[in-house]
């Protein structure tokens, strides 16, 4: 097993892309070996919401059942995977419609608890997303209407404690920032699947806020379920180290690009090409 970000080690063989502060490792993330435990700051995560979906290589559409023990078996590996003070930001749907009423926020909270997280907050994300409003249920009547919340939950989790002792760490907060985003109510617009060409991602506005808010600069941020590498975007451009796990590699590559486009990172072959460009000139 490699160390995370270490180039000296050598590249683990699920390594898809490594740079200076973002690795994205091509495996599932039930059974990967390339995350040691107790070296992740933040994990900041959407994993996929069971609603069907048409994802590459995971089937969206299982029973609740199987949907709440993936759930727990990969909150598990989380749990493990990071530091003693470590926090979670779980992004999911705070109910089900689909197929059934469903209460996915409270059970996922519940399951993780179960595991041993510390609850500490749920933030609402208010998206304003209304295309979810599939039926209405018994149109003008008591019969049987549907309600439908158009927001996503954020819920914020821990391992062991809250508070962090640490000070010779950097927080980047603006002042703005710390007043806005410590009130639980988040209102900005979901992302264009379109525009980033994954069925799901979510806007960088929200790893952006998770990240500034919870961890430090230079802080270790993983994301499970990277999709389209929104997460890792987001790391990199705060100084932060983004690690992403995707099973599927057509998404691998989607946010290798986005990583070299919106964040300008280099991979890491490049970088030790200039290194030993650089190491050329002194010699000359
Ligand atoms: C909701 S999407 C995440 C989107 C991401 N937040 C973004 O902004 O693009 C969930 C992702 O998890 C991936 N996935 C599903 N099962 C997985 C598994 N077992 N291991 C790793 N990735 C998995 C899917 O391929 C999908 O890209």
């Amino acid at each position: 097993m490699t160390m995370l970000f270490n180039y000296e080690m050598g590249i683990g063989h699920k390594t898809f892309f490594e740079a200076k502060n973002a690795k994205i490792i091509k495996d599932d993330v039930l059974t990967t070996e390339e995350i040691n435990n107790g070296e992740i700051d933040l994990i900041v995560t959407s994993p996929p919401y069971n609603v069907d979906i048409k994802y590459s290589s995971h089937d969206d559409q299982i029973s609740y059942e199987k949907y709440l023990e993936f759930s727990e078996k990969w909150l598990t590996r989380c749990f493990h995977w990071l530091k003693d003070g470590g926090r979670l930001c779980l992004n999911i749907p705070l109910d089900k419609n689909k197929g059934g009423q469903q209460s996915v926020g409270a059970d996922l909270t519940t399951i993780a608890k179960n595991i041993g997280f510390k609850y500490h907050s749920t933030i609402i994300w208010n998206e304003g997303n209304i295309s979810r409003r599939t039926a209405w249920g018994s149109w003008l009547s008591a019969s049987a209407p549907y309600v439908i919340a158009p927001v996503e939950l954020i819920v914020v989790l821990y391992k062991k404690e809250w508070k962090k002792l640490r000070t010779d760490k950097k927080s980047d907060l603006q002042k703005k920032e710390f007043i806005d985003w410590t009130n639980g109510l988040w209102t900005f617009q979901g992302e264009s699947k379109k525009r980033i060409g994954h069925p799901a991602p979510f806007p960088i506005e929200l790893p952006k806020r998770c990240i500034k808010l919870f961890s430090f600069v230079g802080d270790v941020v993983l994301d499970p379920f990277m999709g389209s590498g929104t997460t890792l975007v987001a790391a990199s451009l705060n100084n932060r180290k983004g690690l992403g796990v995707e099973i599927d590699e057509e998404y691998c590559n989607l946010a290798k690009n986005r990583l070299t486009k919106e964040a300008h990172v280099l991979n890491r072959k490049l970088v030790e090409h200039e290194k030993e460009i650089s190491r050329q000139k002194v010699l000359a």
